[in-house]
This record gives structure tokens, sequence and C-alpha cells, in this order.
């Protein structure tokens, strides 16, 4: 039973911010959790990407709340055992450091609490995030009817597109479908055909080249297939930066397959859809333009903090049409063209698109160019540095480079690969280890500012020498 108490009494009132005068306890709160942050910042220079000493057991709620300071302990314990994206050896993953706008961001949509659900919870950031993606599908080339919105990450997004085209090929509530895509798409598509309720069957993977890239004459194959065994096909997904070798599918040559069967394209373009916002870059990219659906993820590369992702579509509508069952419980906005709720598969939402803007704002078009420049620049780098007599090289066009030693058969490739991964950490360099094609790689993702070349001599000497000492072991 609930006793009625006299609510104006209620000690947890404090834990909120007070009214009337700034608060002076929330400032300082902020003030000396930033001042954390700025340190734990600062020392990404000394330390390596993971915590040398791993020590965390978190403290659970008590039956009483905790002081101030020990939330500003618990704080510094899990920077203490955080993995430190700013560490100039932080090269394994599509992690990097985040703009200080972008951080600023974050702290903002959370003290300003908006639901991106509906425009009656977030005026400004609902019109915000309409006008944002316009401009984003714009710079990519894609028509006027374009729009988009922000989702919480890149696997969210692939889905909504790929539900987009199943619903947009009014094959909702059917079983023989297929879905077609390549060999190195991401794992996202194969999750998205679970959510979807379809069996395994329904994924054709079509072959990659040896640059990574989708085979067209294999597509035309698995079209054909598709239709040999009674199915539908509902979308073709390109790829616009695969995950291990950063590859560009021939987007242009697929759009055309598509339009000639009526296909809906999906382009995943998670990884490289943000080479498309620069003029220096775009090229890299061409065809975004004539996807149907693109995902496009800045979080990966242009220092948005996570997560930021956005769904672009060609034609805005379909995303309502899609995605709309009204609510009920909310009244009709006065011009309710920018109902989120109403266009995504997530009901409430964060202000994502704040961190998005303030960043991009904070960049320019110029600062976008130089951040996508230099991470191509660093991968071209690091690739002349490497040994290509001794190492067998996959890369795209992209900031991504994977390699393994060329005449390793599989198990001396794991071996090598695991245990030069292990030194590399030792040394405060953090590569990834991706199962690709039947064998072990390592590789490294260069899209963080602080890598200098001096740091790229440095790896790439470690990892030159790194088949011989395996050898010699
Ligand atoms: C090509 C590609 N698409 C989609 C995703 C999924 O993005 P997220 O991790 O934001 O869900 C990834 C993740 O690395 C990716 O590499």
């Amino acid at each position: 039973m609930i006793e009625i108490k006299d609510i104006n009494q209620d000690p947890s009132m404090e834990l909120f911010s007070s009214k009337g005068d700034v608060d002076p306890k929330l400032r300082t709160f902020l003030e000396e959790a930033s001042s954390m942050l700025c340190k734990w910042l600062a020392n990404a220079n000394k330390n390596g990407p993971l915590p040398e000493l791993f020590d965390f057991h978190a403290p659970l709620p008590l039956n009483k709340g905790v002081s101030r300071d020990c939330i500003l302990n618990d704080i510094h314990m899990i920077m203490d055992n955080a993995y430190q994206p700013s560490s100039p050896g932080a090269i394994a993953h599509l992690d990097p450091p985040p703009l200080t706008a972008s951080i600023v961001g974050d702290l903002i949509s959370a003290g300003l609490n908006n639901n991106l659900l509906a425009e009656e919870l977030s005026p400004s950031l609902s019109l915000l995030e309409e006008q944002l993606c316009k401009w984003i599908a714009n710079k990519l080339g894609m028509n006027s009817e374009s729009t988009g919105v922000a989702v919480s990450g890149g696997s969210i997004s692939n889905l909504m597109g790929l539900v987009l085209a199943r619903n947009k090929a009014n094959l909702s509530y059917e079983k023989d479908v297929a879905i077609i895509s390549s060999s190195d798409a991401h794992v996202s598509i194969e999750k998205s055909t679970k959510i979807m309720g379809l069996p395994p069957t329904s994924l054709f993977k079509v072959s990659t080249n040896s640059m990574g890239e989708l085979s067209l004459s294999d597509l035309e194959h698995q079209i054909n297939r598709v239709k040999y065994k009674g199915l539908k096909c509902m979308a073709i997904v390109a790829t616009a930066g695969t995950t291990v070798s950063g590859s560009v599918d021939p987007l242009v040559e697929i759009s055309k397959i598509c339009a000639l069967n009526g296909i809906w394209l999906h382009i995943d373009a998670a990884i490289g859809g943000v080479f498309g916002l620069s003029d220096s870059t775009r090229s890299l990219v061409d065809g975004l333009k004539y996807a149907n659906s693109v995902t496009i993820n800045p979080q990966k590369i242009l220092g948005i903090a996570k997560t930021s992702s956005i769904l672009l579509v060609s034609k805005g509508q379909d995303l309502s049409n899609c995605f709309s069952t009204g609510y009920p419980y909310l009244s009709e906005s006065s011009n309710c063209a920018f109902n989120g709720g109403e266009m995504t598969i997530q009901g409430s939402r964060s202000a994502e698109i704040l961190k998005l803007w303030l960043g991009l704002r904070q960049l320019g078009e110029e600062g976008i160019s130089s951040i996508l420049e230099n991470c191509i620049t660093r991968r071209i780098y690091l690739e002349k540095k490497l040994r290509n007599d001794i190492f067998k090289i996959i890369r795209g066009p992209l900031h991504i480079i994977s390699f393994r030693p060329a005449n390793f058969n599989e198990e001396q490739t794991e071996l090598w690969s695991l245990k030069t991964k292990q030194e590399l950490l030792k040394k405060k360099f953090m590569l990834s280890r991706p199962f690709h094609n039947g064998k072990y790689y390592l590789k490294a993702v260069l899209g963080n500012p602080y890598t200098t070349f001096e740091h790229l001599d440095h790896l790439s000497n470690i990892l030159n020498s790194s088949v011989d000492s395996f050898l010699n072991e």
C-alpha cells in the first residue's frame, strides 16, 4: 500500500535541477564530471586503447541513494576500465574519438531530454532532424523528395531499409521472398532477415571479385536463381564500404540492374556514405544517389559520438507509408510533417541529431573533407610501408586495410594473427582480427586523427618483422 505523503517534502527533489536560480549543485556536478572527462581524454596519449589492468566490478544501486562524490567515484572506475578511442593506437574498429561539439551535443541532449517521437515533444529538434537529413541527402546527390531519419545504429537503418523495400513491393505477408547481397555484406543484413521472419534460404549471396566488390555477373546469376526458385526479390543490397576491406560495390551498375528488374536498391553505406559529403571523395562512392534507401553512419568516421546513423530514402513518403500506425496518445501536430515515431521502427528517440548537427557545424565542409582525406592518406601510407612481398593485402578505396602473411596456411595465420595482435597491444596498438574467406587477417581502420605517420612507421616495423619472428620461434 502506498501511504499518502506530502509530495513537497520528497527528498529526491534535490536530485533534479532546482528552479528559479541556476542550480549551484548541478553546475558543480557538471564541472567536476566534465573535468574528469577532460583529464581522461588528456591521458589518451599515455595509455593504450585498452586498460592495462582491468579491475571492474559494478557497485549496484543500494537501499539508499549515494552521494555525488560516490557517483564521481563510480564514473572514475568506469573511465579507468574503459576503451580509449583517443589513444593514437586505437585503430581496430570504426570507433573514432568524438569531436568536442559532439560530446557537448550529447550532454545537452540529455539535459533537454526531448523526445523525437513527436514534434510536440521536440519542436526544434524534430525540425532540425528533417532539415539536416535533407541536407545530407542533397550532398549525396539524391533528389529533392529524399528525406531521412536518425536511428540508433546502422543495423537498425539496414533493417528499416529492408522492411521498407518489402512493404513497397507489397510482399509484407509473403514467405516466398528473397534478398540479394554480396557475401561481404555486413551481418546486419542476415540479422534483418531473422527479425523479418524470413528463412536463411531467403538470403542469396553474390560472390565478390579480388577487390572485395560484388560481382556483376554473379548478381545477374543470383537474380535468375531467385526467379527460377519461384521467389520474389524484394531488395538488392549493395555495400559502400565493406567491414573487412572497405570495398565499394559497383553502385552505378547495380542501380541499373535494379531499375531494369524493378527491384529496390538498398545501399549499406554505413562506412562509405560520409565520403559522399565531400567534393574531394564523392567519386569513391559514386552511385549513392541512385539508391531507394541508404544507410549512413557518421559515428563511424566523422567523430560523432555513438550512436549516429541515418536512413535516407529517395521518396520521403515511403517512410511514413511503411511505419506509420498513428499514436492515439499524442495530439495531432499542427504541421505534423515530422513526427519521427511515424517514420521509424523506434518510438521514443533521443536527440541524436543534435550531436551530429553540432559536429558537422563545427567541422564545416572543409573539416569534413580534411577528416576524410586524412583517413585515406593514412591508409595509403600504411599500405606503402607494409612489405607487399610478405603480406596479402585486401583493401578498397577508403580507409580500411586488412592483411595476412601471404604464404601461411590457415593454422599459421590463426596463430600469427592472435600472437601479433597481443604483441601490438603491449605496444599500445589495437588492430582487429577479422575472419574472412576462411582465414584470419589483421585489420587497421585509419580513422583516428591522433594516429601520425610516426605511429604508422612504428606499427609497420612491428608488422613487417612479425612474420619472420613467428617462423623463427
Ligand atoms: C558495413 C556495415 N554496415 C552496418 C554496420 C552496422 O552498424 P552498427 O554497428 O551501427 O549497427 C556495420 C558495423 O560495423 C558495418 O560495417
